[in-house]
């Protein structure tokens, strides 16, 4: 299968790796700075890779070239968007409605109403659209599922999910588009949208409503939050809480989720919720689940999960069927993240399914870090 890329920037080398595991033909890299592609492809040694700095000129060079042919783009081509995420829509978009299957990084946009019209496309072009939300292949994750799905935790009391990671001036410096409403969000949106994606993954769909309060507490060269923290009702009377932040002294500290039902106690951690740290249900069977799980130790925060999204993309192109982490994926995650900045935002209690006008752009005239910045709830 072929296999494009438009970003080479810090993710972009997760992508080549899980592309090169998975066999793929890397034909085409493409960066604004095509110095990057071209380090990209030596790093990796991608010599029939051709290099560009313009992502239509790449489709349409290849396709001159008779190295893509529109015959490919439906059952044997994809092409993974690695730039910032304000860019993802404008770039998935052109991909989407020129009918190629596109891996979009999280998160899928920063706008709502602009997931949907990507989601429109794919369906109407009938494509396979699929979200870098990687957690969701932990074996750890999988195996929560499992026993969520089984019943086996009885009623759900609560749940909680904590991302208390560590990212300072250094990490916001690097590019001129971290940390910004239009063009990232914050903690919440970069970084704390894979336990999001966990916990609403996990949970379930049925959000009834949200409380949210957002801050900016150490970062005070950003606009955006660096902690979030959220209480979330489901219809089954289910409570989760979220807390979120980059704000931890002076390196990650974990991802972790942990659920609490009538009948099991199950509590993931690790950077990226990788480890099962504890697991107890009444039923003895479900216990013996995790005899053969072994402890996992990532030499990054991404985990291994984008070779497994690579994977189950390349499976959902040949056997045309929705991919594990689809575009909807990426839109609840997103959801919940938005919904945490219109709560804090309008001081109310947001219920669900929220209006899609939410998006980032509505809060590029507040900077969090300036106290007292907000004395009243914005009228929306
Ligand atoms: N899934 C994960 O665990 C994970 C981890 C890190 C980053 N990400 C996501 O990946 C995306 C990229 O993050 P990053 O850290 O690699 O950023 P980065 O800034 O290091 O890389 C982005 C690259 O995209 C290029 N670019 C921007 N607009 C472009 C365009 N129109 N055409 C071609 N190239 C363009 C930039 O020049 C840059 O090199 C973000 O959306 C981020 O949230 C996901």
């Amino acid at each position: 299968m072929k296999y494009s890329i438009i970003g080479c920037g810090r993710i972009s080398s997760h992508h080549i790796e899980s592309a090169q595991k998975n066999k793929l033909d890397i034909i085409g890299l493409c960066d604004l700075d095509i110095n990057k592609a071209y380090e990209l492809a030596k790093k990796y040694n991608l010599d029939s890779a051709i290099c560009y700095d313009n992502y239509k000129d790449m489709i349409n060079d290849l396709l001159k070239k008779k190295i893509l042919y529109q015959e490919d783009f439906k059952k044997n081509f994809f092409t993974s968007v690695t730039t910032d995420s304000g860019s993802h829509f404008v770039i998935a978009k052109y991909l989407l409605s020129n009918s190629i299957n596109t891996l979009c990084e999280k998160p899928i946009t920063l706008s709502l109403k602009e997931c949907d019209e990507l989601i429109e496309i794919s369906n109407k072009n009938d494509l396979i659209f699929g979200v870098c939300q990687q957690n969701r292949l932990n074996n750890s994750s999988q195996l929560l599922k499992k026993a969520i799905d089984s019943g086996a935790f009885g009623k759900i009391s609560h749940a909680s999910v904590c991302v208390r990671w560590c990212r300072g001036k250094e990490y916001y410096s690097q590019d001129s588009w971290r940390g910004k409403w239009l063009s990232d969000g914050g903690a919440m949106m970069n970084q704390c949208i894979h336990g999001v994606d966990l916990s609403r993954w996990l949970m379930g769909n049925d959000v009834e409503s949200m409380y949210s309060v957002i801050a900016n507490q150490q970062h005070d060269y950003l606009e955006v939050e660096d902690l979030g923290v959220a209480i979330v009702k489901f219809k089954s009377g289910t409570i989760l809480t979220i807390e979120g932040t980059t704000n931890i002294y002076d390196d990650n500290l974990e991802e972790t989720i942990a659920i609490f039902g009538e009948n099991g106690t199950v509590k993931l951690s690790g950077e990226v919720a990788e480890n099962i740290v504890y697991w107890k249900f009444k039923d003895t069977k479900v216990n013996n689940w995790i005899k053969d799980i072994k402890e996992v130790n990532y030499s990054s925060v991404y985990g291994d999960g984008h070779s497994r999204i690579f994977e189950n993309i390349i499976l959902a192109i040949k056997s045309h069927t929705t991919p594990y982490v689809d575009a909807i994926a990426g839109r609840n995650a997103l959801e919940n993240i938005l919904a945490m900045y219109e709560s804090y935002f309008t001081k109310k209690l947001v219920k669900f399914p929220l209006s899609n006008e939410c998006s980032t752009k509505k809060y590029i005239n507040y900077n969090l870090s300036k106290s007292n910045f907000m004395k009243k709830p914005l009228n929306m």
